[in-house]
């Protein structure tokens, strides 16, 4: 499984930092939505589910978390820590975030509005998923 880290850029000057990010430029394709995660707690697990069609940036834009992909066939773990660190996840890739640190956001960049319908959510289901993307079916 290839892992696409992006890079931005940090308008850094005496007075802190700021990123600016833009669909077709930064991101590789147009951003119909944004959520992000907080508040979250320690022990707690989220995600498990693929999606279908959707394309996403996963970026931490405060603190840290963790990042588990799986294609079916292998899975990697990223750790999220940088506000000018995204990651891209498209295709078929279960994902698992968890470890969040106190304060941590999770900012999500997301290719289409939120349809329950392109969610797999069952493991069983997407390791179909993953061996037809593998296939070429
Ligand atoms: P959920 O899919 O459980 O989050 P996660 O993938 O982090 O486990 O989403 C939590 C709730 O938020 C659920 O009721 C659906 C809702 N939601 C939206 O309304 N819009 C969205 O864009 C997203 C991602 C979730």
């Amino acid at each position: 499984m290839n892992l696409t880290m992006i890079n931005f850029t940090a308008h850094g000057d005496s007075r802190g930092q700021l990123v600016a990010i833009e669909q077709l430029r930064d991101i590789p394709f147009e951003i119909k939505r944004i959520y992000y995660i907080y508040d979250t707690l320690p022990d707690v697990r989220r995600g498990f589910h693929a999606h279908k069609k959707l394309k996403q940036v996963l970026v931490c834009t405060s603190g840290k978390c963790k990042i588990l992909l799986d294609d079916g066939r292998e899975k990697k773990t990223v750790m999220l820590d940088k506000p000018t660190e995204g990651l891209l996840v498209t295709g078929c890739i279960w994902r698992e975030m968890y470890d969040f640190s106190p304060g941590a956001v999770l900012m999500v960049l997301a290719s289409e509005y939120y349809d329950e319908a392109d969610y797999i959510r069952d493991y069983d289901t997407f390791l179909k998923c993953a061996e037809e993307n593998a296939t070429g079916e």
